[in-house]
């Protein structure tokens, strides 16, 4: 047996997918990734793909770049992994200093853990633990807010303020209730409004919920500027910077989940930048490693961190941890992508989006294109055809791209390095794949 059919047997007979229909999958030869650069991914015949998800909206820089490479090098020959549970280390101190400096205002305090979905996780108890401890405490404070079409990662507490219904119904006997507010979606607007004129009215019925609930609420939990697996929900300009204003007038603590869009996904280095808004809690992970490894940080203000002070007896302590929490090759990783970010990647974005705009006015001229949303280097096209962007993804994998739907939505999501010439093929195929829908109807 080749090399290659002993490792689809074993794919087939022992790795269970995440978000995979396993029945399909396993009927279907596998895309077995061996190596990758830049932008471009190989699989085990040498056959190159370019990238469109960023490796699940993580990889910032493409694969193997040396710097980030070089940087983990280093932190190998030191050490790989030693706890921070009452030590620290020298990359996770130095990354969280970095991260203060580049975060918005406010943001002091840094708190490591390992995914999208942990950071979460981490904010929305440390919210909780706070409004208990603080010097008059809200004990009443027990709920929290959050958009429809909501996604926060897959533990139990992001999934409580997760609204997918295919992904989360199931597992509502297990989990708390949320209180829902409109998602700003233009293309669909929940109030049946024209966005010339809406006046964002639907941040109006957010705020008609935190006034009526102010004194049961937590926090209001969202994605800013793009709720992404909602489908690329763009939200209008000024909706954020008004969701801020409201939850500081309620009382209401604002924890933004930036696990999508930050690191410069949006055009600006973190998402809520754009509209010059500081929550109370920030969430990142994904690109915060470059795609690399697997880190996430929840940073919050001085405020929060204080009500958590106190002798050990007075059982102020936050408890919760991570193994790996502020393992150091992640954060040497970190380090070395900001600095590239900084230096190289975000300075040359710019054109880049703009290109991609082009891309997205072609795109609308087609058929069975009924809206096309992008925010930085970051394009959902939603399809009106029940099905289709299913099969426009498989599509375009036969012609050398990697993309993946959202229900009726492409997303489109490469890597913030990627070369024009591949920008460029990978949106030649989107289009061709959404073009030739109809004669392979
Ligand atoms: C907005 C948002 N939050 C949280 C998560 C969960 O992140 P992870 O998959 O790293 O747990 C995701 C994942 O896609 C996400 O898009």
């Amino acid at each position: 047996m080749s090399n290659r059919d002993q490792l689809e047997q074993w794919d087939r007979e022992h790795l269970w997918h995440p978000f995979t229909p396993m029945q399909e999958y396993a009927a279907l030869r596998p895309l077995i990734i061996t190596r990758g650069d830049g932008s471009l991914l190989y699989d085990l015949d040498g056959n190159a793909y370019i990238d469109g998800t960023s490796s699940m909206w993580c990889n910032v820089h493409g694969h193997r770049v040396p710097e980030l490479d070089e940087a983990l090098r280093q932190q190998i020959d030191r050490v790989s992994h030693s706890t921070i549970l009452g030590l620290a280390n020298v990359p996770a101190i130095e990354l969280a200093r970095k991260l203060v400096e580049v975060a918005p205002k406010g943001l002091t305090r840094v708190f490591y853990s390992d995914d999208g979905a942990t950071a979460v996780e981490v904010a929305l108890k440390m919210a909780f633990q706070y409004w208990h401890q603080r010097s008059d405490p809200k004990p009443r404070k027990t709920r929290y807010l959050a958009l429809h079409g909501a996604y926060h990662g897959d533990t139990l507490g992001d999934v409580s303020v997760g609204d997918i219904g295919r992904f989360h119904d199931l597992f509502k006997p297990l989990l708390f209730q949320t209180l829902r507010a409109p998602s700003p979606h233009c293309y669909r607007c929940p109030l049946g409004l024209e966005r010339r004129t809406c006046e964002i009215a639907c941040v109006g019925e957010l705020e008609r919920l935190v006034e009526q609930h102010a004194d049961e609420l937590v926090a209001v939990v969202m994605e800013p500027i793009v709720q992404c697996a909602a489908g690329m929900i763009t939200a209008p300009d000024g909706y954020l910077r008004r969701v801020r204003d409201i939850t500081r007038k309620h009382g209401v603590l604002l924890i933004l989940d930036e696990v999508a869009v930050g690191f410069g996904r949006t055009g600006t280095l973190f998402a809520c930048e754009q509209e010059a808004v500081s929550p109370d809690f920030l969430c990142i992970a994904k690109g915060l490693t470059g795609g690399y490894l697997p880190l996430a940080a929840t940073l919050t203000t001085d405020e929060i961190y204080s009500a958590f002070l106190g002798r050990a007896e007075e059982g102020r302590t936050f408890f919760h941890g991570h193994t790996y929490t502020g393992n150091p090759l992640g954060c040497a990783v970190s380090l070395a992508s900001l600095e590239l970010l900084q230096s190289r990647t975000l300075p040359e974005l710019a054109p880049k989006i703009e290109r991609l705009k082009d891309h997205a006015d072609r795109l609308r001229e087609l058929p069975h294109v009924g809206d096309v949303r992008q925010r930085g280097l970051l394009l959902g096209i939603e399809l009106t055809l029940a099905g289709a962007a299913k099969r426009v993804c498989r599509e375009a994998r036969e012609r050398g791209v990697l993309i993946r739907p959202l229900r009726d939505v492409v997303v489109v999501m490469p890597p913030l390095a990627i070369e024009d010439s591949l920008l460029e093929r990978l949106m030649e195929v989107v289009y061709n794949s959404i073009r030739d829908l109809e004669s392979k109807a």
